[in-house]
């Protein structure tokens, strides 16, 4: 068993990122800049989000962190989305999700120029990817599938089982791994809540990603030898083990499976901090301008 560790690839992205920034600069050039919108005070944003802030700072660029109690109204966060739009200073902005429920999670995040949308969620963006066309690409699918470029995963012809169809996850990362490329060309089957005979498909994939949301649903009893899991899920859990009585797992029972798995992400530690690496990407892609003219790997 492998651990695919995204803590030491972003560590390693960040490297070169910084290099590219300092070029940036050497040019007369500002740095890239970050908006991150932020609202309410739900406890795993307020972590995502500095971890986002923080790996700005560490890599030289610009970051803004606007936040709104969880009461805004919906059209004063569209209009300062419109703002930050037209804002020749900014060349990302997220909003962290999850939203509250009286906003519309769509609307909001369409309502963000897709030259900008560093998170990939625009349907620009994801018109584009499924066309194959240069797009930014979402963070966490793009994340996914750096990982297994780095540590030279075959998955063509391999059989691919993504289980969960969020639009920021599941249902992105089947096209990238189902597309002709050199991370791809696997057979994908996309699992969610109205599967039936889930272990039938489990037992028969090369690759699992884990993006339904359920702590510790992956047992060893359900998979075959040898597979590669990756696992999107975070949750934080009660533990007897730990000081603050809680650890954070993923989708998958990790002691359980790793015996039987040939490369495996960790929670935390794996799929996480990818996200960050895709969107310090993007975000430099956006400050250079290139996005709509290149491919993306
Ligand atoms: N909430 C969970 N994942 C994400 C993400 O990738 N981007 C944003 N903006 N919010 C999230």
């Amino acid at each position: 068993m492998k651990i695919l560790d995204g803590r030491l690839l972003l560590e390693k992205v960040k490297k070169e990122i910084a290099l590219e920034t300092l070029k940036l600069i050497k040019k007369n050039n500002r740095p890239p800049h970050l908006t991150a919108i932020l609202i309410g005070n739900n406890p795993a944003s307020e972590t995502y989000v500095s971890a986002k802030v923080k790996s700005c700072k560490d890599i030289g660029f610009d970051s803004t962190v606007i936040r709104y109690p969880k009461e805004i109204k919906q059209g004063e966060l569209v209009s300062k989305i419109l703002d930050l739009n037209s804002d020749a200073s900014v060349d990302g902005i997220i909003v962290q999700l999850p939203l509250p429920s009286h906003i519309d999670e769509s609307l909001i995040t369409h309502s963000i120029c897709h030259t900008k949308d560093v998170d990939g969620f625009h349907p620009i963006n994801i018109g584009r990817m499924v066309l194959g066309l240069p797009c930014y690409l979402p963070a966490t699918p793009f994340g996914i599938i750096s990982l297994l470029s780095e540590y030279k995963i075959n998955t063509e012809g391999k059989k691919c089982l993504v289980i969960g169809r969020s639009n920021i996850v599941g249902t992105p990362i089947s096209i990238l791994m189902s597309r002709n490329k050199t991370i791809g060309n696997a057979t994908v089957t996309l699992a969610h809540s109205k599967t039936k005979n889930i272990n039938l498909l489990t037992k028969d994939a090369d690759i699992i990603i884990l993006a339904l949301g359920f702590p510790h649903y992956l047992k060893s009893n359900m998979i075959k030898k040898n597979v590669i899991i990756i696992d999107v899920g975070i949750h934080r859990i009660k533990s007897n083990k730990t000081k603050s009585g809680y650890k954070l797992v993923g989708d998958a029972d990790f002691e359980d499976v790793k015996g039987n798995s040939s490369y495996i992400t960790p929670v935390p530690g794996g799929v996480g901090p990818m996200t960050i690496a895709s969107l310090l990407k993007n975000t430099l892609y956006s400050a250079k301008k290139v996005i709509y003219s290149h491919l993306n790997e």
